[in-house]
C-alpha cells in the first residue's frame, strides 16, 4: 500500500488571517481520513523568510549559495508527494506569498505529484476563482491539478478559530470535503505509485 506524503500548504500570511482556522479544519479531516497511512505536514508560509529573494533558487549561478529558508523550502516540498493548497484569492488570484513561493522553486521538484485547492472568502463567492489561476501555475510547474473544486464562502461564520465547522453549512462542507480528500487520494495514489514504478519522464 503507497503511504502518501501530504503538505497542507497554507496560502496567506496576512496578520490576522482566516487561514490558519480553515488549514486546521483541513489537517484534522485528512488525519481522520488517512490515519496511519500518510504523514500529514502543514507548510506555513511564515516559516520561510522568502521575502527579500529576488531570484528563484534555479535561476542562481550557484544554488548552493541560496538563502537557508529558500533552500528549507525546496527540501520541504522535495521531500513530499502530494499537497493541499488552503488559499484565499486576492484580488481574484493567487496570494503573492503563496505565488513568490511557487516561483522561486524549481518546477521538477512539483513533477509529477498531485494537488487539490481548497479556497475561501469572507465573502459569498468562496475564492471561487483563484482555483483558475492556480491550476494554470500547477500546469506550467508540472504539478497535476485534482479536478474537484471546494471552496469556502463566509468563511468567517463557517469555521471558527479553533478549526472546527460551526456555521449554517456545516453539513454541506463536511460532505465536500470527504468528497474532496476521496478524489485526492484518487490522483495522489495513482501518480504517487506511476512515480515510483518509473520510468518517469521528464515534464517539460
Ligand atoms: C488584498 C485582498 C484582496 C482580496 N480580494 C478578494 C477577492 O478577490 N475575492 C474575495 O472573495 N475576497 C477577497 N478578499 C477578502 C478575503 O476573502 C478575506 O479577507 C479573507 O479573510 C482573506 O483570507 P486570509 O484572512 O486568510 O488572508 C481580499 C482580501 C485582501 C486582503
Amino acid at each position: 500500500m503507497v503511504q502518501l506524503k501530504i503538505g497542507i500548504i497554507m496560502g496567506s500570511v496576512r496578520e490576522g488571517r482566516m487561514n490558519a482556522r480553515v488549514a486546521d479544519w483541513v489537517e484534522s479531516e485528512a488525519k481522520k481520513k488517512f490515519g496511519e497511512s500518510a504523514l500529514i505536514e502543514v507548510i506555513d508560509l511564515e516559516d520561510y523568510n522568502l521575502s527579500g529573494i529576488r531570484q528563484p533558487i534555479h535561476f542562481m549561478a550557484d544554488s548552493s549559495l541560496a538563502p537557508a529558508d529558500l533552500k528549507k523550502a525546496e527540501a520541504k516540498v522535495k521531500e513530499l508527494d502530494c499537497f493541499i493548497f488552503v488559499t484565499p484569492e486576492y484580488n481574484l488570484n493567487i496570494p503573492p506569498a503563496l505565488k513568490k513561493f511557487i516561483d522561486l522553486l524549481p518546477p521538477p521538484i512539483w513533477w509529477w505529484k498531485s494537488a487539490a485547492i481548497i479556497s475561501y472568502s469572507m465573502g459569498r463567492f468562496g475564492g471561487n476563482i483563484v482555483p483558475h489561476s492556480l491550476r494554470q501555475t500547477f500546469c506550467e510547474i508540472g504539478l497535476i491539478p485534482v479536478t474537484k473544486p471546494m471552496s469556502i464562502p463566509f468563511v468567517h461564520e463557517e469555521i471558527d478559530e479553533n478549526g472546527a465547522l460551526v456555521g449554517q453549512g456545516a453539513e454541506g462542507f463536511q460532505a465536500e470535503i470527504e468528497k474532496t480528500l476521496d478524489v485526492f487520494e484518487f490522483y495522489a495514489t495513482a501518480i504517487k505509485e506511476k512515480r515510483e514504478n518509473g520510468p518517469v519522464p521528464k515534464n517539460m
